[in-house]
């Protein structure tokens, strides 16, 4: 086996809204999910995987696991319940003894300023849509740089892609509305100039430390490959990745991707405002990440489609893609040559692969890339006899790390610069649409004690760092 450099980033990946729990305490502020996840009737945030009170256990277990690090993310409401005005005490506070107990257990934090969990106030203001957030999201990443000099490893916004889509296209996230084209690329172009003029701060302050952002890609594939699927795949390529990876690391979106979100815009008369001055912060900020972090889970296969949109997507997330028809854009059809996991998500490698070289080659102002996010998810129970030594049997997920872990160092070895893996994720944790079946985790969460139980996986993925360093 190819081995790994002594200081490579093995992590396990968490987030505020989706670990900590303790959603009405010590003042913290509501999110766009509260309510909505009320009115649902489906699941609960809290007590989710009480990290709020128990990121001791799993830092604890992060080092008995072999990790050097986490990916944790600051819930922004905990420090500005509106998302602007007064800080909260306590929810500075509790990412003190946060960030302490990782660095003294050695665990490097790499922290988020938003993950999918914006203020209420703010998201019935009309979220990313609303210029005027961006200027607090700005204030709020000050306050945080300022106030936390601990923290060496900063990541702006999480999976820009993801939420768009899923609020506006989707519709599986608030404030669900579906094929909402023109929301979901303003969002995408709104959340890029958001990300960047944090960028610029953090370099004009001076701040010590890296910063960078999160996308999750997601390679598309003609299938079957003919000339009209290509120019499918093309189309939904540029509206997940291309529009993102130019804006962030080009500082401009170049022509061959306008040409294709113009097709796309045009075809669901939608449009995009780009306001005077915006190019010239997306530019500033391109070549100033430090880092890039890059989540993959599948690829997805697009055939040509000249229709209307439809998507029989049920609001679990399960079986969703394969009735996926997007107007002016394609359709998502099933390779029957991949396999696929529990929720219909496409097993396949090769993609994170062809992603890693692509970026290096296209974008060299990604400079370094951490895998930030990768699992799998399971539906996994408890053995009725279960002990506290009970170690629960993931052999898929070891296999499905084992697979794209082959994938990184293949493209190591051809120079792409990866020096790091997140695994998703550290514990179970609340999976937003699919609740609490859906399970990523190195250590099994029993929501209903909060005990946390092995995984093989964990055992595994520690034998796996110490071999390769
Ligand atoms: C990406 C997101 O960042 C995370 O919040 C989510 O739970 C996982 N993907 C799994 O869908």
């Amino acid at each position: 086996m190819k081995k790994l450099p002594k200081d490579f980033v093995w992590g396990g990946a968490t987030a505020a809204y989706q670990v900590e729990g303790a959603t009405k305490v010590d003042g913290k502020g509501k999110t766009m999910w509260d309510d909505y996840l009320k009115a649902q009737g489906r699941f609960a945030p809290d007590p989710a995987s009480d990290f709020y009170h128990l990121y001791p256990e799993d830092i604890r277990l992060s080092k008995k696991y072999g990790l050097n690090a986490i990916r944790v993310s600051i819930a922004w409401t905990r420090i500005f319940p509106k998302g602007y005005g007064e800080p909260v005490q306590a929810g500075v506070d509790y990412y003190h003894r946060l960030f302490k107990e990782c660095l003294n257990k050695g665990i490097e934090p790499y922290v988020s300023l938003h993950h999918f969990d914006s203020p209420k106030t703010l998201f019935d203001d009309g979220d990313w849509l609303n210029r005027k957030n961006i200027d607090h999201f700005v204030d709020y990443a000050k306050f945080c740089f300022d106030e936390f000099p601990e923290v060496t490893h900063w990541f702006t916004i999480n999976e820009l892609i993801s939420l768009a889509y899923s609020q506006y296209i989707q519709g599986n996230f608030p404030p669900s509305h579906k094929f909402d084209v023109t929301s979901a690329i303003q969002a995408e172009h709104n959340e890029l100039l958001a990300h960047a003029k944090v960028v610029n701060l953090f370099k004009d302050g001076g701040y010590k430390g890296k910063i960078g952002l999160i996308h999750v890609l997601q390679p598309v594939y003609p299938y079957p490959n003919t000339p009209e699927n290509q120019h499918a795949a093309d189309l939904s390529d540029a509206f997940m990745n291309a529009f993102l990876l130019d804006g962030t690391f080009k500082g401009e979106y170049t022509d061959k991707t306008m040409k294709l979100i113009n097709e796309i815009l045009d075809a669901n008369d939608a449009k995009l405002d780009i306001q005077d001055g915006d190019m010239d912060i997306l530019k500033k900020a391109s070549t100033r990440n430090d880092y890039f972090g890059l989540n993959y889970y599948q690829p997805s296969f697009f055939a040509a489609y000249d229709g209307e949109s439809t998507n029989h997507f049920n609001g679990t997330g399960e079986k969703g893609t394969s009735s996926f028809k997007f107007k002016g854009v394609g359709q998502a059809v099933k390779n029957p040559n991949i396999p696929t996991t529990d929720w219909d998500w496409n097993i396949y490698p090769e993609g994170l692969y062809d992603i890693l070289k692509r970026v290096s080659s296209e974008y060299p102002n990604s400079k370094e890339i951490f895998i930030t996010e990768n699992g799998l998810g399971l539906k996994e129970e408890l053995p009725e006899n279960v002990t506290d030594d009970t170690i629960i049997n993931d052999d898929k997920r070891i296999d499905f790390v084992d697979q794209h872990m082959e994938a990184i160092l293949k493209a190591r070895s051809e120079g792409v610069n990866v020096n790091g893996y997140f695994v998703w994720s550290l514990q179970d944790q609340f999976s937003w649409a699919n609740g609490y079946n859906k399970r990523y985790g190195l250590f099994f969460v029993d929501f209903a004690t909060q005990k946390r139980y092995i995984k093989k996986s964990a055992l595994w993925y520690k034998a796996l760092a110490d071999t390769m360093k």
